[in-house]
């Protein structure tokens, strides 16, 4: 049975509980310290010092992917550097479904030019691809010492029909048996990517028509290349929370800090207000898109940690790719909500 190891408080103390190289793969939507005026936690950026923490406990060769929202992500990639991370790439996640809260300011004040705003339509979040340093001479030999090293190519590759692809029942990699060293090639052919699926790219979009409407036309319509990820339904936010009661989910109030004035997140972490719901945390990530960053970064039966887990969105998606999870969070509620959301999943079939 896949393990999981919750712990409520503060990630930087509970984190110091870890044993070190315990860890194989981190996926994490941490604070984007965007909030000015509510909980303390969001007024900055995640420290040096957590991220030293997560450096520790992760093993060499570990991958993290860590959630950036664009205005604080030179912020937020400054600190996981200077903890001693390689920063290997950013996965950008392209939406339609933002809306621009942007000031007319000459509805304000007539002196001003008509047709200045102050804000632009949110269309993208990043998520940061870094690596804990290897501690082998080459990534080959801190496979076969860690396990950790290498991603998941042909766990993620994108079916050429443009469906998403499967859980890692299908395509998981274990250490033992090596990550495909082929799919670590460059010289892919074109035969190659009908038969195994495209190449997992550092794009991923929402398949919404608007994001569709970006890519031409062309026999085999090239939006279906990319991984595609909606936000998270009601479903996906509500499942394993039966018992629990419908709440208001607000940008501000609900222990996440006041977005309301600053709409720039398609999960909805900054503001717009969304009907009640029984996880009432107002940044979910869908479970699905957790999924793939899980798969693309962990060796078969390792284990991921989330130190900001929230409603547990990373746990929920670690149980259903088959790896164990260690998810720390501050907020009583959240942390049971998590809590549920979680256990529902552990005893899944993958
Ligand atoms: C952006 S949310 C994560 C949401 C999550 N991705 C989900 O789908 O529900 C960040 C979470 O980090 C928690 N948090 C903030 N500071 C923390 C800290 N120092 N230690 C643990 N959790 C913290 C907040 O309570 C919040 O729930």
């Amino acid at each position: 049975m896949k393990k999981i190891n919750l712990l409520e408080g503060d990630c930087l103390e509970q984190m110091k509980t870890l044993h070190d190289n315990s860890i194989d793969a981190i996926v994490s939507d941490p604070p984007y310290g965007i909030s000015f005026m509510a909980k303390k936690w969001d007024y900055d950026v995640p420290s040096v010092e957590v991220w030293a923490e997560a450096i520790r406990v992760l093993k060499p060769g570990g991958h993290a992917l860590i959630a950036c929202g664009t205005r604080t992500q030179h912020r937020m990639v400054c600190n996981i550097e200077d903890a001693g991370f390689e920063i290997r790439d950013v996965v950008s996640w392209i939406y339609g479904s933002g809306f621009p809260k942007s000031l007319n300011i000459h509805k304000k004040d007539e002196r001003c030019p008509d047709g200045w705003g102050t804000a632009l339509k949110p269309a993208c979040e990043f998520f940061t691809l870094c690596r804990k340093p290897l501690s082998e001479k080459t990534v080959a030999a801190n496979v076969l010492k860690w396990g950790t090293g290498g991603i998941n190519i042909d766990g993620c590759r994108v079916e050429a029909n443009g469906e998403k692809t499967g859980s890692n029942g299908a395509c998981g990699m274990s250490p033992e048996k090596g990550w495909n060293a082929n799919s670590m090639s460059r010289d892919v052919t074109a035969e190659q990517s009908q038969t195994q699926g495209r190449f997992p790219a550092n794009l991923i979009h929402d398949g919404s028509p608007e994001v569709l409407d970006l890519f031409p036309e062309t026999g085999d319509k090239s939006a279906a290349r990319f991984f595609y990820c909606p936000k998270a339904s009601k479903k996906d936010r509500d499942e394993g929370l039966e018992g629990f009661e419908d709440k208001q989910s607000t940008g501000g109030g609900g222990g996440i800090g006041d977005y309301k004035d600053d709409v720039n997140s398609m999960s909805g972490k900054f503001g717009s207000e969304k009907a009640p719901s029984k996880n009432n945390h107002p940044t979910v990530k869908p479970t699905a898109l957790m999924q793939y960053l899980c798969r693309l970064i962990t060796p078969d039966g390792g284990t991921i940690l989330d130190p900001y887990m929230g409603s547990g969105s990373t746990g929920k998606a670690a149980m259903l790719e088959g790896f164990n999870f260690t998810g720390c969070e501050l907020d009583p509620d959240y942390f049971q909500i998590a809590k549920a959301r979680i256990e529902s999943e552990q005893h899944s079939l993958i």
